[in-house]
């Protein structure tokens, strides 16, 4: 309901100034929290904008400091806040000796929390997040919109990255215009978020086999959305966060500036290395990038990219338009 959802808002809210006063205000905050952002070289400008916060080692710190502002028990369950066992009426906290990074929605309300322990390696998850909730949809949402949209505007593109800490390094190095799907597939609702301020997107995935196959397949959706897309591959092992950290600001500019390739030239690049001059596999890869193509919708558009094609690949225009025609009627 409409009043449970304005009760979840505020809840979120007072939590959040919470986890930010637990990190600027306590001897715990400082020691742990503040030490791990400058072990992470974050500004503190960049802390206070992105309102990070730390949650502390008490069991339950929070769900105490809510329940004496009055909230119940439902509703702190329901924002996945605390997290009460069978029938107790005694919750925990969700979030325990953790740095907090709140997760906004376009217009800058509180939804929801991502936490990432301290020492890499523990046997807990690397970062735990909100649950769905009433106003918490995972699928509906991009970290760093809402510090990101007026640039992504100016800038008429937005770069999409994998998580909370390549949004905030490239955003801290002026990079602005980032927002990240944080560890979740891509979804058809965030690229219409990112369509909202511009019709272009440039895919800067972590630099592994997972970071790779994930941009063949937000390519295609971003495609299907009738956008234009980029890709940028960062060296093996960097994510932008970490590629952030060893240059300056000006050096990453003129990397994404150098680096962004248009997606056929991307495909073809980690295909071709794959193909190894057999033509078997050559021929899969042309139906695989063929494939991309016949899901832009725009028939000039298509035509530009059908020509690329051709000269990267080396196979006539005629070839590859036949075969688009075959996989657009297996399309209708
Ligand atoms: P990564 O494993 O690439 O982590 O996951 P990262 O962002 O580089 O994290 P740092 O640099 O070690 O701090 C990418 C994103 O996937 C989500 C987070 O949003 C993360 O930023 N993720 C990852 C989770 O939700 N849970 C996890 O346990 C791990
Ligand atoms: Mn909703
Ligand atoms: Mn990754
Ligand atoms: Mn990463
Ligand atoms: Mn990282």
């Amino acid at each position: 309901t409409q009043l449970n959802k304005e009760s979840l808002y505020q809840l979120s809210e007072v939590a959040n100034e919470y986890y930010q006063n637990q990190l600027w205000n306590t001897e715990e905050g400082a020691n742990i929290g503040i030490s791990y952002f400058r072990e992470r070289s974050i500004r503190d400008d960049i802390i206070k904008q992105f309102q990070l916060g730390y949650s502390p080692k008490d069991w339950a710190a929070f769900t105490d400091f809510a329940f004496n502002k009055g909230y119940k028990k439902e509703i702190l369950e329901q924002s996945g806040l605390a997290i009460f066992k069978e029938s107790s009426d005694q919750g925990f906290d969700r979030f325990r000796e953790r740095v907090i990074f709140p997760i906004h929605s376009f217009s800058g309300r509180v939804l929801g929390f991502g936490g990432r322990v301290l020492q890499n390696n523990v046997k807990t998850a690397k970062y735990i997040n909100s649950p769905e909730s009433e106003i918490y949809h995972k699928s509906q949402i991009l970290y760093g919109l809402f510090q990101a949209k007026s640039f992504i505007i100016k800038e008429d593109n937005c770069f999409l990255v994998e998580g909370y800490m390549d949004v905030i390094s490239l955003y801290q190095n002026g990079i602005k215009n980032v927002v990240a799907s944080s560890g979740t597939s891509l979804t058809v609702e965030q690229i219409r978020l990112i369509k909202r301020l511009t019709n272009n997107i440039t895919v800067l995935y972590d630099g592994d086999q997972a970071g790779i196959k994930a941009s063949f397949r937000s390519i295609d959706m971003i495609l299907n959305q009738e956008m234009n897309v980029k890709v940028l591959r960062f060296p093996e092992g960097e994510d932008p966060d970490s590629f952030a950290g060893k240059h300056t600001a000006d050096e990453i500019k003129i990397f994404f500036k150098e680096n962004s390739k248009d997606f056929i030239q991307f495909k073809t690049d980690v295909l071709l290395k794959e193909t190894k001059g057999d033509p078997i596999k050559k021929a899969s890869l042309i139906r695989d990038i063929v494939g991309s193509i016949a899901l832009i919708k725009n028939l000039i558009q298509k035509e530009i990219y059908i020509k690329e094609c051709s000269r990267i690949l080396d196979i006539s225009e005629q070839v590859l338009f036949s075969e688009l025609a075959q996989l657009t009627q297996q399309n209708v």
